[in-house]
């Protein structure tokens, strides 16, 4: 709180003062949550743009200057010397892992990673074509009966870290048996051998006959990515997170809701719909710059996809890190991928644009992360599922820091309402 700092509104001729809460960056709120039961009244803040649901720890976000900081470390130094799962314990526990703690960590996510034979079987009752989002949304739920340790309310200490290193290890096994569900192939065994990364890209890519070999580059590559989607503060599926475990159903239900809420293509879906339209583009044989009138004009739906975010008003800062990332991985693959360079021209195209400079539309982070996920291999229908495991540390992280808040209580937004007034049936 700010010290003696008040604001002070005047509602129906009578002054209220609201104290005034400052963070550790010094951006500042108004703390109202006496308003309704002084004044009678509730404000009203559609997309809760101008609205803090909660006080948070984890991670910085600074639109107007292109920040983002995760327990205060810029995402640029992360990304260049962590590990994704030194990133996971830094959200979960607030400081980097020592040694011991990591290698402990790391042995006991691997050893965690085998899925109970009878979760494969869920898979037969989706649809071939279902989306791997459905099916990843609902394999965690299902987790929950596997697990039924951690549904009690109160979970103890001991109890969260067991939870950590269950939800790290299970979710990436699930992610990737739902890849070789979905291309007919029979799931394959984590190998406890192997780093996350590693491990990963071997049970989605290994054959029975042929161990999946993963070049240096592919490996840097996923470490990266996961690392850069690993957290992004109060975005809507951490929202939804948070909501949904406010009501104190278990951290699975609270991860399910989360992934169903990043499907959606104005949030992690938009990595999908990126390739999907940069490939319409090409197809098309028109040329990109229709399309960035598309975009521009207010009687058509379409929009520049990996383009424009609710709070950066400026270059996104994991799109900085991809875009260089992306480069380097084409190169070191000997690939060259013809969507690249449509992706740069709409960029360039776009940066110049009256449009996109008035109202500071800049790339976001899903404008070349999905090249390099084709570059590395996975199909586009699975660059959520990615996204989704890359963000789970953030999720749980949120999901910890709301349940042991001293504040805690249930998300119960209020409405203005609008429809019918009494009226009587007969
Ligand atoms: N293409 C064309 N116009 C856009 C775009 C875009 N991609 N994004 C925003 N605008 C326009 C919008 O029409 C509005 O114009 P006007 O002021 O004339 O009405 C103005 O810019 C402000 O946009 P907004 O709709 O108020 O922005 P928002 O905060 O509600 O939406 C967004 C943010 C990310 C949903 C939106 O920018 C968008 O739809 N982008 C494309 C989808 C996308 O790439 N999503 C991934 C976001 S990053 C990953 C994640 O963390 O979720």
């Amino acid at each position: 709180m700010c010290k003696n700092k008040k604001v002070r509104v005047t509602i129906d001729s009578r002054d209220f003062d609201f104290p005034v809460i400052e963070g550790s960056e010094k951006e500042k709120g108004i703390d109202i949550s006496s308003l309704r039961s002084e004044t009678g009244y509730v404000t009203l803040d559609v997309g809760y743009a101008n609205t803090g649901s909660t006080q948070s720890s984890i991670t910085f976000l600074d639109g107007e200057k292109g920040v983002l900081r995760y327990r205060g470390y810029p995402i640029e130094q992360l990304a260049e010397k962590a590990t994704f799962l030194e990133v996971a314990w830094l959200l979960f526990y607030g400081e980097m892992p020592t040694d011991s703690e990591i290698e402990s960590f790391s042995q006991k996510v691997a050893l965690g990673g085998d899925l109970h034979k009878d979760i494969s079987n869920l898979f037969g009752g989706f649809a071939q074509d279902s989306h791997p989002m459905a099916i990843f949304s609902a394999g965690t739920m299902a987790l929950s009966g596997y697990h039924p340790d951690f549904l009690k309310n109160g979970l103890s200490k001991e109890d969260k870290d067991r939870l950590f290193v269950c939800v790290m290890g299970q979710m990436a096994t699930l992610a990737a048996n739902i890849f070789r569900f979905k291309y007919g192939k029979a799931p394959i065994n984590p190998d406890k051998s192997k780093s996350y990364e590693q491990n990963f890209l071997h049970m989605m890519f290994s054959e029975d006959d042929k161990e999946y070999r993963s070049s240096k580059s592919v490996l840097e590559a996923l470490r990266v990515l996961l690392i850069l989607h690993a957290d992004h503060e109060q975005n809507c599926s951490t929202s939804a997170v948070r909501l949904i475990g406010s009501s104190l159903s278990n951290c699975f239900a609270s991860l399910s809701g989360g992934i169903a809420a990043l499907w959606g293509v104005l949030h992690g879906g938009a990595n999908q719909k990126m390739i999907e339209m940069l490939e319409m583009i090409q197809n098309d044989g028109c040329g990109y710059k229709k399309y960035i009138e598309k975009a521009k004009d207010k009687k058509d739906p379409f929009r520049l996809m990996g383009f424009g975010h609710r709070v950066y008003r400026k270059l996104d800062p994991r799109a900085n890190v991809i875009r260089a990332k992306c480069d380097a991985l084409l190169e070191q693959l000997g690939k060259k991928d013809p969507l690249l360079d449509i992706a740069k021209e709409l960029e360039r195209t776009a940066l110049e644009d009256e449009y996109f400079i008035e109202r500071k539309l800049y790339p976001n982070v899903d404008f070349y992360s999905g090249i390099m996920y084709r570059a590395m291999g996975i199909p586009v229908e699975m660059f959520t599922v990615l996204f989704s495991l890359g963000r789970i540390p953030g999720w749980l992280a949120h999901w910890k820091e709301m349940v042991e808040s001293s504040s805690f209580r249930i998300s119960r937004p209020r409405q203005i309402y609008t429809g019918h007034t009494e009226r009587n049936l007969f």
